[in-house]
């Protein structure tokens, strides 16, 4: 079977049937039924990157793999930057893979950090501004390395974008949910408002791990992370090496047969160069336990995020009585106890 049967459209001499385009500028003429039969047969393939959170390395080696598979459509869907090294690196890939490719782009959350802290002249919505150290230190050395051009970009992304690619029906798609870039797909009110959607799939972010389900109708598949992917949560004690362990993941959506059918795709990259990058950067120093949580999803494919700044603010409450608002408020003395709890090495070579 040819990879890509040329587009019949409507004859325009005979105002109905169609005509298949040929070399030279001739065609010639198909029924309705014949038309239909190429469309069933004709395949596409979508490459999705979802979360790449500023691992270049893993990106490139992505948009390599899927160039090796001759894609030439891609959806990326948010949280291009911030946390991993040289932002900048991801935005030229971005920009180059934009001129080169069919591309579609949404933004997400980690964009609108960005978009909203430079809104506000350089600070949060109120008043105080990002400092090194764990809870921020990484936000503001991801805003000082990005221009004011790759912020204008974000601006102009959607939230939600709709993509029909020839004959197939319409793909949605998204970073939290349609409806705002850090929602929680299992919310609620995300799953009412996912039926009245007009499409029949969704391709998402934002979970950073690969995921489908089904919703009156509809298709939700999370795209995986390119740059943090998680197979499960990091627990105290303990340290697990999982299957998504110094891999990158990205997402390829077939169309063939008349549907959608996805290929979760794990693919290996330059790991230990994104690790020598923190050190490098100057990450390790102004964000530690930060870039020591980063450091420990590369080697182990677990997901600290999500529990140890909880834990940093537990004890500071147990030792001091006082119940921070947020992460920012939490001492770095605090980090490093909640680090040390759930096995996290400050020192590099103790995980090597
Ligand atoms: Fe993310
Ligand atoms: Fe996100």
């Amino acid at each position: 079977m040819p990879e890509f049967w040329p587009e019949p459209v409507y004859c325009p001499d005979r105002g109905r049937g169609f005509i298949e385009p040929r070399r030279g500028g001739k065609h010639r003429h198909i029924s309705v039924y014949t038309a239909q039969w190429r469309c069933s047969l004709r395949e596409f393939t979508v490459a999705v990157l979802a979360d790449v959170h500023g691992n270049y390395l893993a990106l490139k080696a992505c948009l390599d793999y899927a160039r090796a598979r001759k894609i030439e459509k891609y959806v990326f869907l948010g949280d291009y930057i911030t946390d991993h090294a040289y932002p900048q690196r991801v935005m030229e890939l971005l920009y180059e893979a934009a001129g080169r490719y069919d591309c579609r782009f949404v933004r997400g959350n980690r964009e609108d950090y960005m978009i909203s802290y430079r809104a506000n002249g350089g600070k949060e919505a109120d008043g105080s501004v990002w400092r090194d150290g764990s809870c921020q230190g990484a936000l503001l050395y991801c805003y000082e390395n990005l221009t004011d051009r790759d912020i204008d970009w974000f601006e102009g992304l959607p939230v939600y974008g709709s993509w029909q690619i020839g004959s197939a029906p319409p793909i949605a798609f998204c970073h939290g949910s349609p409806y705002k870039t850090k929602d929680q797909i299992y919310s609620v009110e995300a799953l009412e408002k996912l039926a009245q959607l007009p499409e029949r799939i969704l391709l998402k972010g934002h979970n950073h791990r690969f995921f489908s389900f089904w919703h009156k109708g509809l298709r939700a598949v999370c795209a995986g992370s390119v740059g943090n992917p998680i197979y499960c949560r990091t627990r105290a004690g303990v340290v697990e090496v999982t299957p998504l362990a110094k891999v990158a993941q990205m997402l390829l959506m077939h169309y063939e047969g008349g549907r959608w059918v996805p290929e979760y795709v794990t693919v290996p990259y330059d790991w230990e160069q994104t690790i020598k990058n923190l050190e490098l950067s100057g990450l390790t120093k102004r964000a530690p336990v930060w870039a020591a949580m980063l450091r420990h999803n590369v080697l182990t494919g677990t997901d600290p995020f999500g529990r140890v700044p909880q834990r940093a603010v537990e004890l500071y409450r147990l030792d001091t009585g006082i119940k921070a608002a947020g992460w920012a408020g939490v001492p770095e003395e605090y980090w490093v106890m909640a680090a040390k709890e759930y096995k996290i090495e400050l020192v590099p070579e103790n995980l090597w």
